[in-house]
């Protein structure tokens, strides 16, 4: 029996006289991977600020595991479970890749510094590294690896809190095709194990073979649920990419 996991609810956003969210009602049910996709401007990021608690909501509600998340804090949220990546990965440049798998599974810089780490988080880390493939740069500062290296380890990053929902804002975009095959298949391996994703994607080809239910946003609010080729057929979705 499926479950909700996430539930958004009359969800309104005005940035003065830009309505970027507006009413716009989804749910992710347990166990999917589900898309968000839509038009530039049609109010993903927004919509994803708002339920990770960077943004408040002018109106509506967000429940996540059937408990109403009010004026949410994204470190609060994080613990509970919700993660998410940025559009523009944000990763600390000065710290090494290892350190910031650390720094995400809860420690402060303080305790990291101290060497205040227990060696299970410190052999997790590890692990994590080993599964993305990034051992060999665990002690290189992370601001200097390449755009889809910072990508992916955003990605490990917020995997070290052990989410049950994990939001992507466009994990492929700008990456090259080596690297899109390789958050895919991070992407099916953790679904495998449990994790529900909500992501946003430009790359449709990604999103019809990874991505069911496809939700499509137009003009901050819902046009379109369904199947990935119930979606590419529908009027409205056509109309939306199109229609400018
Ligand atoms: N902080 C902000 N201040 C003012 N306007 C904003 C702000 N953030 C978003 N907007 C506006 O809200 C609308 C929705 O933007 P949003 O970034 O959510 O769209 P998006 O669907 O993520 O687009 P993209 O596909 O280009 O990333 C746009 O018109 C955008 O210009
Ligand atoms: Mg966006």
């Amino acid at each position: 029996m499926s479950e909700i996991l996430l539930s958004v609810d009359h969800l309104t956003k005005r940035f003065g006289g830009v309505t970027a969210v507006n009413e716009c009602s989804f749910q992710v049910q347990t166990g999917t991977i589900t898309a968000l996709i839509g038009p530039n401007g049609s109010g993903k990021t927004t919509v994803f600020n708002m339920v990770t608690g960077y943004l408040k909501a002018d109106s509506g509600s967000i429940t996540f595991k059937g408990e109403p998340i009010m004026r949410p804090r994204p470190a609060d949220l994080y613990r509970r479970g919700l993660s998410r990546t940025f559009q523009q990965a944000r990763i600390f440049p000065d710290l090494t890749v290892l350190e910031n798998l650390v720094v995400a599974a809860g420690y402060s810089w303080k305790q990291l510094f101290g060497k205040r780490v227990t060696a299970d988080d410190n052999a997790r880390a590890h692990r994590m590294l080993e599964e993305f493939r990034l051992e060999q740069l665990a002690d290189l500062p992370s601001g200097e690896l390449s755009y889809g290296q910072r990508k992916l380890l955003e990605f490990a990053a917020v995997l070290m809190s052990e989410p049950s929902l994990v939001l992507l804002d466009e994990p492929t975009a700008g990456v090259n095709p080596v690297m899109i095959d390789t958050m895919e298949r991070h992407v099916r391996e953790r679904h495998a194990n449990g994790v529900t994703f909500l992501i946003v994607e430009h790359d449709m080809q990604l999103v019809m073979r990874l991505c069911d239910p496809v939700i499509v946003l137009d003009r901050g609010a819902p046009i379109a649920f369904g199947t990935p080729a119930a979606i590419q057929s529908d009027p409205l979705v056509l109309e939306a990419y199109l229609g400018g």
